[in-house]
């Protein structure tokens, strides 16, 4: 696997006779970030990962600093999926000194407002200037991202739908932990208690599948707060019934998709879900 740390490095070990697939990510890397490396290289692409902690995400500094660091391990778990380069950018490569940042700074409408927005504020803005920036840097025809950030993949289908950017986003599957949890960087911080309750958010997403069209959707939604209520370790941000397309919580009867997305904290660690209802 190749290596680079500068975009002039990039440019350099990037073949220019080969189609380029994208997979960024913050690193502390698991079975969900390689399915993606896995996506990339299975559609013969020269596959880029980069690890960048990006630090304009996070609304929680406490998060950013918190955030697992493990550069030789994803290294070896890059290589084993068979990644193509490593871009490892640092904080200055990312965001030199050049004045003219705000040109990474999109408004995202009304899916920046609504559940993980509505919670991190200014999180899209900071994702959104991100992954523009990279886009930039690795030119891909195809980038790579998980379905596990379903609100964060609109963003980015609406970042390269607001630029113009020729790049085909594909949305992967989430990978979860054999009992039902996703996989997340996050999860090697829950605690052995909260590691067994947050499998709760996996949980009352499926139940909230099979009792679909039996049960009134407000009923759902008090019953899933009741029940992570009842544990002593989870405390629920959000959870609900909506339509996938508008982020616009659904009401009984009609028609068209209908998706759950769910977050609580376990403990200090903070937690995200989402699932097709059908
Ligand atoms: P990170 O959380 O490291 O995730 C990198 C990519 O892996 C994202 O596309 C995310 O949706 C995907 N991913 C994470 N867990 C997954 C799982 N269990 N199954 C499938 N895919 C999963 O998301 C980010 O980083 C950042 O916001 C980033 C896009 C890199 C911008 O900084």
């Amino acid at each position: 696997m190749k290596e680079a740390k500068t975009i002039q490095e990039l440019r350099k070990r990037i073949p220019d006779n080969q189609p380029v697939g994208f997979v960024p990510t913050m690193g502390a890397l698991h079975e969900g970030h390689l399915s993606l490396v896995r996506a990339a290289k299975s559609r013969g692409l020269f596959t880029v990962a980069s690890i960048f902690v990006n630090p304009t995400q996070f609304n929680d500094p406490k998060d950013f600093e918190k955030y697992p660091i493990d550069t030789n391990q994803d290294r070896a778990k890059l290589i084993s999926a068979e990644c193509d380069l490593l871009f490892l950018p640092s904080r200055e490569v990312i965001y030199p000194e050049m004045g003219d940042k705000e040109k990474y700074i999109h408004d995202f409408g009304h899916l920046e407002q609504k559940f993980e927005g509505a919670f991190r504020p200014g999180h899209f803005r900071g994702v959104g200037q991100v992954v523009h920036i990279l886009f930039e840097a690795v030119q891909p025809q195809v980038a790579f991202f998980g379905e596990k950030d379903f609100q964060q993949l609109q963003v980015i289908r609406r970042l390269v739908e607001m630029t113009n950017m020729e790049v085909e986003i594909v949305g992967m599957e989430t990978v979860r932990e054999e009992d039902g949890l996703a996989m997340s960087s996050r999860n090697r911080r829950l605690g052995p208690k909260e590691r067994e309750e947050s499998v709760l958010l996996y949980e009352v997403m499926q139940w909230a599948r099979r009792a679909l069209k039996n049960i009134p959707l407000e009923e759902m939604r008090a019953e899933v707060k009741a029940r992570i209520d009842r544990s002593d370790t989870l405390r629920l941000e959000y959870f609900d019934i909506i339509d996938p397309k508008t982020f616009e919580p659904r009401e009984d009867g009609e028609e068209g998709d209908y998706h759950v997305v769910i977050a609580a904290y376990a403990g200090e660690v903070r937690l995200i879900d989402n699932m097709k209802l059908g």
